[in-house]
């Protein structure tokens, strides 16, 4: 029999042009990958990864906002070897698991929801879609309130209530979606009110949507600091007043937390405590294993019971991604990471506001271990996403790793481990300052 040799990876000695071309040949046109020379990063320690190449950079940006404790951290390494050793990764939620009970105690306790109950996914997006079939279930109504540049997952009910053109594939929806205000102050409609009045024109606007376009909504979906979206956020309280119009409508209010959860605001456990408010519901996923996937939803005891047909994720809250989870958590209650989230972000920001007179920076902005500058053309102030490109080139050769977002493709997001030292704290915010002064001034 004729078998033939794929090739198998890593190849030590393969260049990055190499692997590229491969990686062209075979993933997604979609899938995109930063730089113009894309990294294969092969090792981490704590805040910092290794390329394949050698060099070691700050990560500010920790794999999409997931490895929120940072790389090789023991105790979470050390659990997941556990189970491993035990021999069992998988057993299905047709068996007891102790580890998954446990991780939903610990969350339904720190959610504040009440007679809060928790079911684990596989993703950010799993989690989502799951709190808009509670919502809509128990609503019994397919109306769905979101908000504009949005971002909540992939798959198609996900898409469906994600407000951001450049990741939105299909406006075909299992949903009726309205899109609200609440995170574009500064477009040219809003620029000149106050925060309050922002607040007020927004309420109005939902009130409105409500009275003349949207008759039976089954609930809002919303994520408390908007992260593909750029890490823009509505002004504090706008949650509060939004929920007050809910609460007299019956209309249900789900949090996205899948960037927000675990203390990364710095203010706030949960991303939505900022603005004073305990959702029916809230989905989390990314930080929360630490690298390993899981997601979830907890909900309101009612609300996750409604269903009436049976459910099952097969790999959701496996053993392993439960011991990773676990060990996790832990790790941020234990060190109060909040905490650390809270002094080292003011240590960043602190130094970054600097860069709102360079006339390439629109706005500086940050909450907790979250923070973003958004580049603008400085001629004619449109946002500029070749600019947000090249800093992020510039930070990369200077040893930093960040990310983009925001509508438009011109903001640099930052969130760096929870774990970060003040040392590093230190550190990243001098690089990328010199990275946005080399672009403003034309040298990089
Ligand atoms: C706020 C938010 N919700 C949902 C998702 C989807 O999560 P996942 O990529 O794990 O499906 C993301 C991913 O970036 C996100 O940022």
């Amino acid at each position: 029999m004729l078998i033939l040799a794929m090739p198998s990876a890593p190849r030590e000695t393969e260049g990055m042009s190499e692997l590229l071309s491969r990686h062209r040949a075979v993933m997604p046109s979609w899938l995109p990958l930063y730089y113009e020379s894309p990294l294969e990063l092969v090792s981490g320690s704590g805040a910092r990864v290794t390329d394949s190449e050698g060099r070691t950079y700050l990560d500010f940006f920790t794999g999409i906002v997931t490895n929120m404790l940072g790389y090789d951290v023991a105790e979470v390494r050390e659990a997941v070897e556990r189970q491993i050793a035990r021999g069992v990764v998988h057993t299905s939620t047709l068996y007891l698991i102790r580890s998954q009970v446990e991780l939903a105690e610990k969350i339904a306790r720190l959610s504040g929801i009440p007679d809060a109950k928790v079911f684990f996914t596989n993703s950010g997006t799993e989690a989502n879609e799951t709190a808009l079939l509670l919502a809509t279930h128990a609503r019994g109504s397919d109306e769905v309130l979101a908000m504009r540049g949005s971002y909540h997952g992939r798959s198609f009910g996900t898409v469906a209530v994600t407000g951001n053109k450049a990741w939105k594939n299909s406006s075909l929806s299992p949903l009726n979606v309205h899109y609200l205000h609440g995170t574009d102050h500064a477009s040219p409609a809003f620029r000149g009110l106050s925060e309050r009045e922002y607040v007020d024109v927004c309420v109005a606007d939902l009130r409105e949507v409500l009275d003349t376009a949207a008759p039976d909504v089954a609930c809002l979906i919303a994520e408390p600091v908007q992260g593909v979206g750029g890490f823009a956020m509505p002004p504090d309280g706008l949650y509060a007043a939004y929920k007050e119009v809910l609460d007299e409508h019956g209309i249900l209010f789900v949090s996205d937390e899948v960037q927000t959860a675990w203390g990364r605001t710095g203010t706030s456990f949960f991303g939505i405590g900022n603005h004073g408010v305990t959702p029916d519901a809230m989905t989390f996923a990314k930080g929360l294993g630490n690298g390993f996937a899981v997601g979830g939803v907890v909900a309101r005891g009612d609300l996750m019971d409604g269903l009436t047909a049976l459910g099952v994720a097969t790999f959701g809250g496996n053993p392993v991604s439960m011991a990773a989870a676990g060990a996790t958590l832990d790790y941020v209650l234990e060190h109060d990471l909040q905490g650390n989230a809270l002094r080292q972000g003011a240590t960043v920001v602190q130094g970054l506001r600097e860069l709102r007179e360079l006339p390439c920076v629109k706005d500086v902005r940050s909450k907790g271990l979250m923070f973003a500058v958004e580049m603008v053309d400085p001629e004619t102030g449109a946002p500029s996403a070749p600019l947000a490109g090249r800093v992020l080139e510039a930070a990369r050769e200077r040893g930093l790793l960040v990310g983009k977002g925001g509508v438009h493709g011109n903001v640099l997001r930052m969130a760096p481990p929870l774990t970060l030292s003040a040392e590093e704290a230190a550190e990243g915010r001098d690089i990328l300052l010199d990275a946005v002064h080399a672009v403003a001034a034309d040298r990089a």
